[in-house]
């Protein structure tokens, strides 16, 4: 049995990793941390796992990275389900003390120390671990994970955006140049604590645009598009807030610069994707596209496309789960990947979501 712990365990993605391991064959969750619930049983924070883990499974207070090695002690792997610049600072210690690092939080996905400062406005203090780690969507990187000490779990719409565009990028089909993306996006991806945008009456009811000109998020999708095509990309990014509280729904939108044929598409999807346990390609009836509500609480992606031939645009779709294939989901398949087990163990199984 491999043990874990999970480093701000009270949260909306540490939520969702106790749910998935709860059930995982060959792992064992050590240690959850929390201030708030500190000394509490992993119910009070997560209701729903009352009876599923033991009373003894208790949140232990972690106030500062110096107190880590005291505290998670006697794991083989570590998850950080901090905030950004919160993580910062503990992933160091972590490996310091020699465990295995998944951080799912955006401060060691980006590899160009100056992509900090233009997107989150901080100097990276360690660049030396910005080198060593792997941007973890496994889909795309899983050979490199399984080497990884630290692994940088995408963001949630990057995540969805990068498995829409990635594989007609690399098939040289579409327009780098002119890439448009509009993300559609659950509540839960801003976490557990209220904010006034966020909390259920500003939300409920909502379809409205935000961060429309520089959401972080595009800086991971440019530079995956970048790592695999040799090409310095920029994409045009607006993410949308609407009624719902998972999901994320990316609709992506290029120019053809050679005639294909849909089936030319699919195939380009199909090499990207062809063995990858949790990405449907989505075609032809009943429902021709990606819809979140498909993969509501699973790992699994669906992507897609349509291609108009009367404007010469590629439309690439691809829905998640913002808390599963979008942080906890892929987090716990990035672990299989380096704990050396297989890697949809624990994540195959479907959630009811239709009637
Ligand atoms: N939500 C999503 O859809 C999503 C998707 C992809 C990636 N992510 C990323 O994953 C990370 C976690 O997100 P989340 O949605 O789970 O957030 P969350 O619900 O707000 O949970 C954050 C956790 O971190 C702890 N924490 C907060 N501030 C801390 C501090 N200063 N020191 C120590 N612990 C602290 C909190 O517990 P206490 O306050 O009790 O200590 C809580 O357990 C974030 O970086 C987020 O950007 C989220």
């Amino acid at each position: 049995m491999k043990r874990v712990a999970i480093v701000g365990a009270s949260g909306y993605t540490g939520g969702e990793l106790l749910r998935i391991l709860s059930v995982h064959p060959s792992v064992e969750v050590k240690v959850v941390t929390s201030r708030e619930y500190a000394g509490k049983p992993v119910y009070y924070a997560h209701p729903h796992l009352r009876g599923i883990y033991k009373a003894t499974l208790k949140f232990k207070r972690l106030n500062k990275p110096e107190e880590l090695p005291d505290v998670v002690e006697n794991v083989d792997l570590v998850f950080l389900a901090l905030p950004h610049k919160v993580s910062l600072h503990y992933v160091p210690k972590a490996l310091e003390v020699g465990l295995k690092v998944i951080d799912l939080s955006a401060d060691y996905r980006l590899k160009r120390v100056e992509d900090y400062k233009r997107w989150y406005g901080y100097e990276h203090p360690y660049p030396d671990l910005l080198e060593k780690s792997v941007y973890g969507l496994p889909e795309i990187y899983g050979d490199k994970i399984k080497n990884a000490r630290l692994v940088a779990n995408p963001g949630c719409n990057a995540a969805s955006s990068i498995l829409a565009t990635l594989p007609p990028a690399i098939a040289g089909i579409i327009d780098l140049d002119h890439i448009v993306v509009d993300v559609k996006v659950g509540s839960s991806e801003a976490g557990a604590k209220p904010y006034r945008g966020g909390h259920h009456p500003e939300r409920e009811g909502a379809a409205r645009p935000y961060d429309a000109s520089g959401h972080r998020h595009v800086a991971e999708l440019e530079q995956s598009l970048r790592e695999f095509t040799g090409k310095e990309v920029k994409v045009a990014f607006t993410p949308h807030a609407v009624s719902m509280i998972r999901g994320s729904l990316a609709s992506a939108y290029s120019w053809l610069i050679k005639d294909v044929t849909p089936l030319d598409v699919q195939r380009a999807y199909a090499k990207l994707y062809a063995g990858k346990p949790f990405v449907r390609i989505v075609r032809g009836p009943p429902m021709p596209y990606p819809d979140v509500k498909n993969v509501y609480g699973s790992n699994y992606a669906e992507v897609g496309f349509a291609l108009d031939e009367r404007v010469r645009r590629l439309a690439m779709f691809a829905a998640i789960d913002n808390l599963m294939k979008g942080a906890a989901g892929t987090a716990i398949q990035n672990m299989n990947l380096m704990l050396g087990l297989d890697e949809d163990e624990g994540l195959r199984y479907l959630v009811p979501v239709r009637p």
